[in-house]
């Protein structure tokens, strides 16, 4: 890990998969999703989301009306397949806001996922709903207003406690989960979100199809947004190609990048334009440029992480 940190640094360019990239590649079919009916929502159309939360495992969910998309690519399948319960609320409407929950000293709420429709809050932990639920937003979340537009988790120190922010129009609520206090905020300069997400330690608003990533204590957005979720967040095969990936930040503290293990078990760590690899069951750490193994990356990576067999690479400056 010394040989990296001294080599390398930090920051930014284009979600794409290492295993299968090719142009024009079909989106969907590795995902293993049953029968999809209505409806067919296709990501790539520049498609506002609902609600945004990862699950326990990392993979982002996009909620769009009934449906959700698993992980960057791929169909979306009907929400009640991994929510069963949301079947028997339907008049509640579309996914408002999600999050999950994950703060370790928080052992009956960590890794539960969040999902507010309408005035109800339902708590799922390994896609079971916990009993008592769904409830009344006004129970779980004192001083919490119903019909959320958007939801994140904000672990301390990156908001000064743990906190649970909370979106509604321009109103950005902060929410102590240890207290329960709430303290209203100002978010100037960042435009009202309609799902938002913190992936990797970074926090995004969703607005449109766009994004902005922001400082989750100040609401202050950072270099040159909102940008283009599908050339960031989604695998489009028209989007991505003409990205601008040329927005640099030089770290001035040494930290990796992004590490991850893909299905085989081998690790991948990142920093600025190098990364290391170390494969299953050898513990000898061979070091390349991202450019050399990743032909479609140019710059630097600040997530990274693997699914199905394929590698994801994230950077949003
Ligand atoms: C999910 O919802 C769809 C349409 O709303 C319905 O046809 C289907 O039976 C539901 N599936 C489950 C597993 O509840
Ligand atoms: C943001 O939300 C507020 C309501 O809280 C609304 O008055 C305003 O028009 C919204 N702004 C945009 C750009 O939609
Ligand atoms: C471990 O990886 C190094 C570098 O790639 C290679 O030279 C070595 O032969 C490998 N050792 C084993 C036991 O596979």
């Amino acid at each position: 890990m010394k040989l990296l940190t001294q080599t390398l640094c930090l920051s930014l360019a284009l979600a794409l998969s290492h295993a299968h990239h090719q142009a024009g590649h079909q989106e969907g079919g590795h995902e293993g999703h049953g029968h999809t009916v209505g409806v067919m929502l296709d990501r790539c159309d520049g498609l506002e989301m609902d609600a945004v939360a990862v699950n326990e495992e990392g993979i982002p969910y996009f909620f769009k009306g009934d449906h959700v998309f698993k992980g960057f690519h791929g169909k979306a399948e009907l929400s009640n397949q991994s929510f069963a319960e949301l079947e028997d609320h339907q008049h509640l409407g579309h996914v408002d806001a999600a999050f999950r929950m994950h703060f370790e000293d928080r052992p009956t709420e960590h890794d539960h996922i969040f999902l507010f429709l309408d005035t109800k809050v339902f708590s799922y932990y390994k896609h079971m709903l916990e009993k008592g639920f769904p409830k009344d937003i006004s129970e779980v979340f004192p001083g919490i207003p119903d019909h959320l537009d958007a939801a994140v988790v904000c672990p301390a120190p990156e908001c000064e406690e743990d906190t649970v922010i909370f979106f509604k129009g321009d109103d950005i609520y902060h929410y102590n989960v240890k207290t329960k206090k709430v303290e209203e905020k100002m978010f100037e300069g960042m435009p009202n979100c309609t799902s938002a997400f913190r992936f990797m330690e970074h926090y995004y608003c969703f607005h449109g199809h766009q994004f902005s990533k922001f400082d989750p204590k100040t609401g202050d957005v950072h270099g040159r947004y909102p940008k283009e979720a599908r050339d960031y967040f989604m695998k489009c095969s028209k989007f991505g190609d003409t990205t601008d990936h040329t927005e640099r930040e030089r770290c001035s503290h040494v930290h990796l990048d992004a590490i991850t293990s893909d299905d085989a078990g081998n690790i991948y760590a990142f920093r600025g334009h190098h990364f290391l690899e170390q494969d299953a069951g050898n513990d000898t750490w061979s070091a390349d440029t991202i450019e050399s193994e990743f032909k479609e990356l140019h710059s630097e990576v600040d997530a990274v992480f693997s699914y199905e067999n394929h590698l994801y690479m994230i950077s949003a400056g």
